[in-house]
């Protein structure tokens, strides 16, 4: 290939440069820059391509139609929720995760109910395999006693192919799996390029709104850049769906990054069994079932995921170090922020932490993102450092300023309930929150830091003597 004909674009942004470069100047990636060749613009393509209707003649805005969007329930309650209520029709859902997470497990298991629960003679679930052989699917289906005669499978990657098979059709959901092993082989560029991927997001896109179909899209997210990734489709589709979690781990989160159709911040928890992905109703429980009563480093923290509020073990090991900079590892909290606890612990209470590796851990491999989980964090990392334990029907509700106050937090009495349903006795929250006393919870309302230490550690303490 000529190098003037070809360009380098960015598998995770989708920036495009005349030369390679080792690191995008755009997103900052390293060796995401891959070769392709510059597309002949199509005029066929320009034209006929992006139109979300096909009677686009302008009206006022009044004369349009605003009955409410219809939507179809996907069979699984976790999924319905992160949806923002169920499949909406005529979007496009791209959901997103590392390979082996589990997408096609979770999109065979919906496209099942959606199929099951389909009025009879519809055709309804159109399943297009680029990655698997049909057969593999239907092995897939079995596993997961997914098998109906109203889920078609066909295995196909190029995209006209794919447009013409669900044009025959017309089901009422459609899943690409995935993006990446859809091509049109009139471009000139190899599949999972930028160009190739954007292209097969945008014909099924436009399919979906002038059809009224539901698309589910599966990408990959990759790490090296050999193929692009979905954040080069996001503004093109509806929703984004990531699917979370550590692979060695049962547990399985599905988060919305972007929802035209509902919040982006629920939350969707499954688990992971022989038999395909079972919803976790009571994740909170879930998430403290392997809990040791009284081992220090252990704090529980009552976080919102959206509307919903989820208790969560935070663990830390703080150990003499030996290292000129101490060690900071730290899994499912944000970065900074566990290092600014780590920094107001040590001016405010004196803790020597910069003497100390520190291990931090939320358990079970979910991710806690919220501010009101810092206090936890902070009496985690101080149980840890004292080798004193914290009283374990305890639940520590905070967030953490500078000066080492303890600030307020939203939905104070949602997670006391939680709390309390779950079986907590005791529950430090800041002053300054308004929460209902509760006959069942002691509430310690809490100004800083150090109180929240003090008495965190001292309730075990006197009690065990
Ligand atoms: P898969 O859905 O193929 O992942 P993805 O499409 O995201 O690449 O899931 C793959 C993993 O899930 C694989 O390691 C096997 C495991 N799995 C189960 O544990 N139970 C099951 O019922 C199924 C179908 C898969
Ligand atoms: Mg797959």
């Amino acid at each position: 290939m000529p190098r003037s004909q070809s360009r380098y674009v960015c598998a995770e942004c989708g920036h495009v440069a005349s030369r390679w470069l080792g690191r995008c100047p755009e997103c900052q990636a390293w060796n995401s820059l891959t070769e392709e060749a510059i597309p002949h613009p199509r005029s066929s393509q320009v034209t006929g391509r992006k139109s979300p209707s096909p009677s686009s003649a302008p009206q006022p805005v009044v004369a349009i139609g605003r009955e409410a969007e219809t939507r179809v329930s996907s069979g699984i309650g976790e999924m319905d929720r992160v949806l923002g209520g169920g499949i909406v029709s005529g979007s496009v859902v791209l959901v997103g995760g590392d390979p082996g997470i589990g997408k096609s497990t979770l999109l065979t298991q919906v496209g099942h109910r959606v199929a099951s629960s389909s009025d009879a003679g519809h055709a309804s679930v159109l399943y297009i395999t680029g990655e698997e052989s049909p057969r593999q699917l239907r092995l897939r289906c079995e596993r997961l006693r997914a098998v109906s005669d109203r889920f078609l499978v066909v295995g196909e990657t190029a995209i006209d192919s794919i447009v013409h098979h669900i044009l025959a059709v017309r089901p009422l959901m459609v899943v690409v799996d995935s993006v990446q092993t859809t091509f049109d082989p009139s471009l000139e560029s190899a599949p999972g390029t930028v160009s190739q991927v954007r292209n097969a997001a945008a014909t099924l896109a436009t399919l979906a709104r002038n059809e009224g179909l539901c698309v589910f899209l599966v990408g990959h997210v990759t790490k090296e850049g050999v193929l692009a990734g979905p954040r080069v489709l996001e503004h093109m589709v509806d929703t984004v769906l990531y699917f979370e979690g550590d692979r060695h781990q049962a547990y399985r989160v599905l988060r919305a990054v972007k929802n035209r159709f509902g919040p982006t911040d629920e939350l969707g928890l499954f688990e992971m069994r022989d038999d395909g992905l079972q919803e976790v109703v009571n994740p909170s429980a879930a998430f403290l079932a392997e809990r040791s009563a009284n081992a220090s480093g252990s704090a529980v923290a009552a976080t919102m995921e959206g509307t919903r509020p989820l208790l969560v073990e935070v663990q830390a090991l703080v150990t003499r170090s030996f290292l000129s900079s101490p060690r900071r590892v730290i899994n499912g909290l944000d970065y900074n922020r566990a290092n600014m606890i780590m920094a107001v612990l040590e001016k405010r209470l004196g803790l020597r932490l910069g003497e100390h590796d520190v291990f931090l851990n939320v358990a079970g491999g979910v991710r806690v993102t919220e501010p009101a989980s810092d206090l936890a964090v902070a009496v985690a990392i101080a149980s840890s450092y004292r080798d004193s334990p914290v009283d374990s029907e305890t639940v520590i509700i905070g967030e953490v300023g500078l000066g080492g106050e303890v600030r307020s937090v939203s939905h104070g009495d949602r997670r006391i309930r939680e709390a309390k349903r779950l079986g907590f006795r005791r529950a430090l929250v800041p002053r300054s929150s308004k929460v209902g006393d509760t006959a069942s919870v002691v509430l310690h309302r809490i100004r800083n830091v150090f109180e929240a230490v003090e008495i965190s550690l001292r309730t075990v303490e006197g009690e065990a003597s």
